[in-house]
């Protein structure tokens, strides 16, 4: 791997590269390969052994898994890391490999669905149980730990409620209680927010977001400590929730722009908070970087801007804001986010319709919430089409 000789974002990002191959190609091939061949017997058995570097079979490592990893781990400032085949592969390994029957998880109550699916339905199942806690209020945390706590679980933002967890505090509270604090980055992406320098342990990922950007693939990771990474790394390697060679050379490819990406995204997406703000038709809008939300000082100090993700309540509810989702022309009625095409979504009836009433309240999806993620398309026409569609 060849690693810039510079700490800068954009820098690591495009110059973090596989090793070149014979032909000297200057974008790095795709790796669509099963298996790699051995010169002899003996190195077979070293490398199957550990004792010699070196590609084996793709559903332990690939050159283009390793680079996109690798370029993640830098940019996370982790120690180590892994891709996987999808952001729910990513937070199910981080738990499964860590965790055994009788321990217990304390997780911040504002999750995306299918993380309570697993804390609530799956590992239920295997002995493993769950507390649930506000993520906004750390003076209530320690009431949920029990001598069996092992692990941390929060997602800052958060999905699709945007608010935030302190991380330092949950950095605290981690090391105080002995947890593994792991962290759900995938609103933030390493651009905005790096939890790892705030003393997570484990960051994952959901690769389908900004990571690629352009609603291509799917795909996940997960970067931390290398204790923990390894018998994560040996429970994915068993198991086989690998990403495809064609997917990870997407998502490292589309790393090189994350940055500039992100900039035009919370760009457009500051505009749409500030304009959602001035109509009188809404009735709340939460948006990281604008002054009204409730932890505005926490976002200032946490995130380098204020994201993609803008949600937001019409006046009329669930009534006015299904008439606000049928009329829209340009943007697009998704389940997905981080893509440069505009998306709204109605997270209720979507995203988190498997949870109860009650827990999607708690985790602050009310009825009328809908969340847009502001694509790449000219900001005035975004604008444009959300107040004709808000009427
Ligand atoms: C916060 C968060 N984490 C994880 C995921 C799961 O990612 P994937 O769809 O790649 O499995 C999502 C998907 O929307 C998400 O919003």
């Amino acid at each position: 791997m060849k690693h810039p000789p510079t700490e800068s974002f954009e820098t690591v990002a495009i110059r973090t590269q596989a090793k070149r191959s014979g032909f000297q190609e200057h974008a790095v091939p795709i790796y669509t390969t099963s298996s790699f061949v051995f010169d002899s017997a003996e190195q077979a058995r070293r490398r199957f052994a550990g004792e010699e570097e070196g590609m084996v079979y793709s559903r332990y490592a690939n050159p283009n898994t390793d680079e996109c990893s690798a370029k993640l781990i830098a940019l996370e400032g982790a120690e180590d890391g892994l891709m996987t085949a999808s952001g729910m592969a990513a937070v199910f390994c981080s738990l499964a490999a860590l965790l055994k029957a009788g321990d217990h998880v304390v997780a911040a109550r504002s999750l995306f669905g299918s993380t309570h699916q697993i804390l609530n339905n799956i590992l239920s199942g295997w002995q493993i149980d769950c507390s649930f806690v506000d993520g906004c209020q750390p003076d209530t945390w320690s009431e949920a730990v029990t001598d069996r706590s092992r692990m941390f679980i929060l997602e800052t933002p958060t999905n699709p409620s945007l608010d935030l967890v302190d991380l330092e505090a949950a950095a605290a509270f981690s090391q105080k209680h002995n947890l593994i604090l792991n962290v759900d980055n995938c609103f933030a992406t390493p651009y905005l927010q790096n939890p790892i320098q705030s003393g997570a342990d484990l960051v994952t990922h959901s690769g389908t977001k900004f990571m690629d950007g352009q609603g291509r693939v799917i795909g996940g990771a997960i970067v931390g400590r290398t204790e923990l990474i390894e018998p994560i790394r040996f429970f994915a390697r068993h198991t086989g929730p690998s990403l495809s060679p064609f997917n990870a050379w997407i998502l490292s490819k589309s790393l090189e722009t994350l940055a500039v990406r992100m900039e035009a995204h919370c760009e457009r997406a500051l505009a749409l908070a500030r304009f959602l703000e001035s109509s009188p038709e809404v009735a709340w809008v939460k948006y990281p970087h604008l002054p009204s939300h409730p932890q505005y000082d926490l976002a200032l100090k946490q995130m380098r801007r204020g994201g993609a993700l803008v949600s937001f309540e019409l006046r009329g509810g669930l009534a006015q804001g299904q008439r606000f989702l049928d009329a829209l022309k340009l943007l697009s009625l998704t389940a997905n986010l981080g893509d440069t095409r505009s998306i709204a979504t109605h997270p209720a009836s979507t995203t988190h319709s498997k949870l109860t009433e009650e827990a999607r309240l708690a985790a602050g999806v009310t009825p009328g919430l809908v969340r847009i993620s502001a694509g790449l398309e000219t900001q005035a026409d975004i604008l444009a089409d959300v107040a004709q569609a808000i009427g």
